[in-house]
C-alpha cells in the first residue's frame, strides 16, 4: 500500500537489499520486487542441472529472463552457483561408456560450464558463488565429500575460483556456505578461505547463507563470523536469509499461523540482525532474502515436508510484518 516505505531506498545508504527469486515469483511478485528490492538472485534458475541439463546444451530462457528485469528495474544481479555438489547433473561426472569422468575431463567441463555462464552475463552479474558449500558438516572431516572433490582433488576449489577470475575480472568471487556462523565450522571456512588468500587465489568475499531461526545462532556468533572472515580481506554478502519461525528441534505441524511467542522472537531476532549488519556497513556489501514473503519459501518443505513457515518481513500477502517495521526504524 502507499504509505509502506521501500525498504530498499531506507536502506540506500547500507547495502542493497535482495531477494531470491523463481521463474513463479518473478512474475507473481513482481510488484514486490520492483518496490522493496535492488537486487536479485535466481533461487533454483543458474543452477548447473537447470544451465546445462546436458553436455553443451544450455539453456538460459529463464535465467535471462530475470537478467532482464533487473536490468528493467535497475536492480544488482548475484549469481548462484557455478560449483556445488547439488543440482549437477549426472553426465557432468560421467563418461560416454559410463565410467566415472578422468579428473582432466572434469576440469574441462568445469571450465566450459563456467566460462559459457559467467561470460553470457559478464558486466551484467556482478557478483558470484562460485564454490557453494564444500566444507564438511561432520567433525572429523574438514571438505564436504563430492564428485568434484573426489575426482578432481582439494584444489576444484582453486581452479573454480581461477577459471572465474580468467572469465570475468571485474566480478566479485565468493565462497558460499551455510552454518557460516557456528564456531566449528567458521574455523574451517577461515583455514580454507585462509589458504586461498595465501596462494594468492582470486577470492573476494565469504557468502554467509544465514538460514537462520528464532533462537539460533547468536548475535556473537554471527559477529565473530564476520571478523573472522573480514580479517582475511573478505567482503561479506549475506546471501540467503530467511529467518524460520520454528526452532531447529520444532517439528510441529499443526499451526495454522505463528504463535504469538513465535512471532515475537522473530521479530525482535530480525531488529538484533540488522542492527549488526549496519553496524558492519563498512564490510557487508549486499543482504539477500532467501523468497520475497511468506507466502512461499523453500522451508515450507524443511526440515518437515507440507508446513508452512514464515520467515520474511513481508507476510502471506505482502504486507509489512511487525519485523519490516523494525529493521527500518533507526534513523
Ligand atoms: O522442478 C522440479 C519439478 O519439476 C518437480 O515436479 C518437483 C518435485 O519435487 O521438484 C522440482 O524441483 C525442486 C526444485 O527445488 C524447484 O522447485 C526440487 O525438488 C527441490 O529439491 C529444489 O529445492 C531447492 C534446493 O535448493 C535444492 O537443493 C530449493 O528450491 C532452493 O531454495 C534451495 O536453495 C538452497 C541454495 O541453493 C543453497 N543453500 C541452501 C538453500 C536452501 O536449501
Amino acid at each position: 500500500s502507499m504509505n509502506v516505505p521501500s525498504l530498499h531506498s531506507i536502506y540506500k545508504d547500507y547495502f542493497p537489499i535482495g531477494a531470491a527469486v523463481n521463474s513463479t515469483t518473478l512474475h507473481s511478485d513482481k510488484d514486490l520486487l520492483a518496490k522493496h528490492f535492488n537486487s536479485l538472485t535466481a533461487e533454483n534458475e543458474m543452477k548447473f542441472e537447470n544451465l546445462q541439463p546436458k553436455e553443451n546444451e544450455f539453456t538460459f530462457d529463464k535465467a535471462d529472463e530475470m537478467l532482464n528485469f533487473a536490468s528493467d528495474n535497475n536492480m544488482k544481479f548475484r549469481g548462484h552457483t557455478l560449483v556445488w555438489h547439488n543440482q549437477t547433473p549426472e553426465w557432468v561426472f560421467t563418461e560416454n561408456d559410463g565410467s566415472t569422468v578422468t579428473r582432466e575431463n572434469l576440469l574441462n567441463r568445469m571450465e566450459n560450464h563456467i566460462s559459457t555462464v559467467m561470460g553470457r552475463y559478464k558486466g551484467r552479474i556482478y557478483s558470484w558463488d562460485v564454490v557453494n558449500e564444500a566444507i564438511s558438516d561432520e567433525s572429523s572431516e574438514f571438505l564436504r565429500k563430492s564428485n568434484w572433490l573426489e575426482i578432481i582433488g582439494e584444489d576444484f576449489i582453486s581452479k573454480a575460483f581461477e577459471m572465474a577470475h580468467k572469465t570475468d575480472p571485474a566480478a566479485a568471487l565468493f565462497y558460499n556456505d551455510y552454518n557460516e556462523s557456528n564456531p566449528e565450522k567458521r574455523e574451517k571456512i577461515y583455514r580454507l578461505v585462509k589458504s586461498l588468500v595465501e596462494r594468492e587465489v582470486p577470492i573476494h568475499g565469504v557468502g554467509l547463507q544465514a538460514h537462520w531461526n528464532v533462537s539460533q545462532p547468536s548475535i556473537d556468533h554471527i559477529r565473530e563470523a564476520i571478523e573472522r572472515y573480514a580479517s582475511l580481506g573478505m567482503q561479506i554478502q549475506i546471501t540467503e536469509m530467511d529467518v524460520s519461525a520454528f526452532d531447529w528441534d520444532d517439528r510441529r505441524t499443526d499451526l495454522t499461523k505463528p504463535t504469538e511467542k513465535m512471532a515475537e522472537m522473530q521479530t525482535r531476532r530480525f531488529e538484533e540482525f540488522f542492527q549488526l549488519f549496519r553496524e558492519y556497513k563498512e564490510i557487508i556489501t549486499s543482504v539477500t532474502f532467501w523468497g520475497i514473503s511468506d507466502s512461499y519459501t523453500w522451508l515450507n518443505d524443511f526440515p518437515v515436508k507440507g508446513r508452512k513457515n514464515w520467515p520474511f518481513v513481508l507476510d502471506e500477502k505482502g504486507e509489512p510484518k511487525e519485523s519490516f517495521w523494525k529493521i527500518i526504524d533507526f534513523k
